[in-house]
């Protein structure tokens, strides 16, 4: 890998913090493990293309596939990271290794092993621990190794009385962490979200009829990676017409016509934050009236749930507002007939929404985060990000729905930063209104 450009106090801030959660939670002796992502063969000798586990990357900035890193908070030997070996040959076809040498002294652990030694290290390392913390049942292998080395301390604490070591999740207890932005990350995120906009300004710009929806995908991967951006957060989704209609449309192959909407949601990554951007716009520079009167509700829904984004307020709130609104203009059109609150009752929307109202936004598109405390709908509060997404969907083979409704896709999504007072807008800056749109 790269000698990383990162400004790597940031993860060791991010320990410290884990730390003093720990503490403050009055959890001692703990360590937490967490395994790299593997290089994965897509032919041959050929890999996918390959990004860190983000909670691996969270703590430790390290980007090397197959390694394993234990955190053991308070101990004098804290951060112990286990890493490829050197290997001359293998450098020369893929790039430089670390080592251990290189763990210790670049990324500041206190000691490193090479993978080769990890069953048995970690056994020592982890027997006298109270807990561990694992991203259990996530992946065969790592389970079998953790299996491995939990019946090594068994043995190892042979007649101490002691039971099998408990096991926490560790995506639970740095998903809460990841949850809070600190403000160099919210710093990360904005860079994340300007490079998404300018990306889809980019693809407003070239947009036309006639074009393939892949070009198209292709003109936000030129502009996000002339930024500096290495990869999208997720795979654009570029949809014309109906297709707009499959909530996660991947194929991205169809030409664009006249008269259609395109929905384009698509997010750049800077530095392992990503945004995630959704506009909807006419192919042809101009909206029908039909699609016009439609995109115009959705905007002002979407503001109004912008809006009310502030801390104290939850999820099912703003899903609640949402669906209100949604389930309303569909009856104004004629695709819902009743009340509104008895179709609601009903659930009669999910069929036009089959979408909550947005998700935890950070490192990951559906960042981590509990969005449950002790059973209640947890409230936002500062320092969280979010997306603000309503759409209205109306499948191409509906046969209720008015004729020249159907095939209707539409969603417009921002990013939101929560704070003290209400919040930020990330994503601001991305045109939505019906006069940017006709005119970009
Ligand atoms: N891009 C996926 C989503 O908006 O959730
Ligand atoms: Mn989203
Ligand atoms: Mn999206």
């Amino acid at each position: 890998m790269r000698k990383p450009n990162y400004n790597m106090t940031l993860f060791e801030e991010r320990r410290i913090r884990l730390r003093e959660s720990l503490s403050e939670q009055k959890v001692k002796d703990a360590a937490i493990v967490i395994f790299a992502n593997r290089e994965l063969i897509r032919n041959n000798d050929v890999p996918y293309s390959f990004r860190q586990d983000t909670n691996f990357f969270y703590l430790t900035g390290f980007e090397e596939p197959d390694s394993v890193y234990i955190f053991r908070p308070g101990h004098k030997e804290e951060n112990i990271m286990f890493v490829r070996k050197k290997d001359a040959l293998k450098e020369t076809w893929e790039g430089f290794r670390y080592g251990t040498e290189g763990a210790r002294k670049e990324f500041f652990m206190d000691d490193a092993f090479y993978l080769e030694e990890f069953s048995t290290k970690a056994a020592s390392l982890l027997k006298d621990c109270s807990r561990v913390y694992f991203d259990l049942f996530s992946d065969p292998q790592n389970d079998a190794t953790m299996k491995t080395i939990f019946e090594k301390i068994k043995n190892l604490n042979h007649r101490s009385g002691r039971g099998t070591l408990p096991v926490f999740s560790s995506k639970e207890v740095i998903g809460e962490q990841r949850l809070f932005k600190s403000s160099d990350e919210v710093a990360l995120l904005k860079k994340a979200c300007e490079i998404t906009t300018q990306g889809h300004i980019a693809v407003m710009k070239e947009a036309k009829v006639g074009m393939n929806e892949r070009a198209l995908h292709g003109v936000f991967l030129n502009e996000i990676m002339k930024q500096g951006s290495p990869r999208e957060g997720y795979g654009g989704i570029f949809a014309t017409g109906s297709n707009a209609t499959t909530l996660h449309y991947v194929f991205n192959d169809e030409e664009m016509k006249d008269g259609e909407l395109i929905l384009v949601d698509a997010g750049a990554e800077h530095e392992f934050f990503t945004g995630d951007i959704t506009r909807t716009f006419p192919v042809n520079g101009k909206f029908s009236d039909t699609q016009k009167r439609i995109y115009g509700t959705m905007l002002e829904l979407q503001k109004s749930l912008v809006a009310a984004v502030k801390p104290g307020v939850t999820f099912k709130e703003l899903n609640s507002q949402m669906t209100r609104g949604v389930t309303e203009l569909l009856v104004k059109e004629g695709v819902l007939q009743g009340e509104v609150d008895e179709l609601i009752d009903q659930q009669s929307f999910t069929k036009y929404i089959p979408h909550g109202v947005g998700h935890f936004l950070g490192m990951d598109v559906h960042d981590a985060g509990l969005t449950m405390l002790k059973g209640e709908p947890r409230p936002l509060a500062a320092g969280m990000a979010l997306t603000i997404e309503p759409g209205i969907y109306i499948p191409a083979d509906d046969e209720v729905a008015p004729k020249a409704l159907r095939g209707l896709g539409i969603r417009i999504e921002d990013n939101i930063l929560v704070t003290e007072n209400g919040n930020i807008n990330l994503t601001a800056d991305c045109p939505k209104s019906i006069e940017e749109l006709e005119r970009s």
